[in-house]
């Protein structure tokens, strides 16, 4: 028996093509050149970063593992029947808040959302098949545009892991909570997983690793814009960069041009030039501290009313609720 199974996509080819062009013209005409973290995300993206949570060196995985094995049973302890989960990606450690809610006898719903529809489905199919009696909605859309389309079913648990929230600038990460605050009612709480400030040297070999898995994904965002923009970017003549910002406390991942060169982009008419040695930023990767998610989730309407970390402190999950509504 198969869980019944609902996907609803948001986000067309031709969508993501017309969000792709907002953001390269954009991205390539700032000062400096940038692109948003989302267009890692193709079918090969995905895998590659499936790949990244296996290195040796990225620890945040392993970390918010141990702590939802320690805590998942707590979790479930809200009541909560129906799981929502934000950029889900194939939904690894997912089960395991799955199978908590599960033996709590309370688990009814699954809502994997990714802006990555193939991984999106492939996880909402092989989950459909492990929890038979449950019923799995994905959407495929963007978090950052679509958060008003997920379904108000049951008592939900909101999950974003991964440390993904990490990834959006100080504004957009206030505009995202602010967002999930407004969309909660009685009764469902939001689990949220964040990378927390520690040595500069671990946390630059996370984001380099040793194999060259992350440059590859890091690369891969050019591959995207030549895919779906008909743009000439040679990804080997960039080099993958990672570094510590101590100031914002956040990584950088940078492409920097190898040479001098031209890309041209046909679909925006653009002809772009990189000088020898420029640097594209391509993600932010935001490291927290306990006063820096409680004071976020404040401003945004959350009361955080758990704070579990790993045994080294590495990584922290939080589950809050909102601040009037509890
Ligand atoms: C760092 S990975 C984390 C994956 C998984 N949650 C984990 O913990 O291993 C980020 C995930 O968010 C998705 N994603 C990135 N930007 C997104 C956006 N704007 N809207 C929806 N999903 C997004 C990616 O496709 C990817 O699956």
């Amino acid at each position: 028996m198969t869980a019944s199974i609902r996907i609803d996509a948001f986000l067309s080819g031709a969508d993501l093509d017309a969000a792709l062009r907002a953001d390269v013209a954009r991205g390539l005409t700032s000062v400096p050149k940038e692109l948003p973290p989302k267009w890692f995300y193709d079918e090969r993206g995905s895998q590659l970063f499936d790949e990244i949570t296996r290195l040796d060196e990225y620890y945040p995985t392993r970390r918010e593992k141990e702590i939802l094995v320690a805590h998942a049973s707590d979790v479930a302890a809200t009541g909560a029947d129906t799981l929502v989960e934000l950029g889900s990606g194939t939904s690894e450690k997912t089960r395991l808040l799955l199978s908590a809610m599960s033996s709590a006898g309370h688990l009814r719903g699954f809502i994997p959302f990714d802006v990555d529809e193939v991984t999106l489905r492939g996880a909402a199919e092989a989950i459909a098949k492990e929890y038979p009696d449950i019923h799995v909605h994905g959407i495929a859309g963007d978090f950052e545009h679509h958060l008003g389309r997920i379904p108000v079913e049951g008592r939900r648990v909101i999950a974003f892991l991964g440390g993904t929230i990490g990834n959006l600038p100080p504004a957009s990460r206030a505009a995202f909570l602010s967002q999930i605050a407004d969309g909660m009612r009685r009764g469902d709480a939001f689990l949220l997983g964040t990378d927390l400030v520690k040595d500069i040297d671990r946390l630059e070999a996370a984001y380099d690793d040793s194999v060259g898995v992350t440059a590859e994904f890091n690369r891969n965002v050019l591959r995207v814009v030549n895919r779906r923009l008909g743009a000439d970017f040679d990804p080997e003549r960039f080099t993958h960069v990672a570094r510590f910002d101590k100031d914002n406390e956040w990584i950088e991942m940078l492409l920097r041009s190898e040479v001098d060169q031209t890309v041209h982009v046909p679909a925006l008419e653009l002809t772009v030039e990189f000088a020898q040695g420029e640097e594209m930023r391509t993600e932010i990767s935001a490291k927290f501290r306990r006063s820096r998610v409680e004071s976020e989730l404040a401003d945004a309407g959350l009361r955080l009313v758990q704070w579990w970390t790993d045994t080294h402190e590495d990584f922290a999950l939080s589950l809050s609720v909102r601040a009037d509504r509890d």
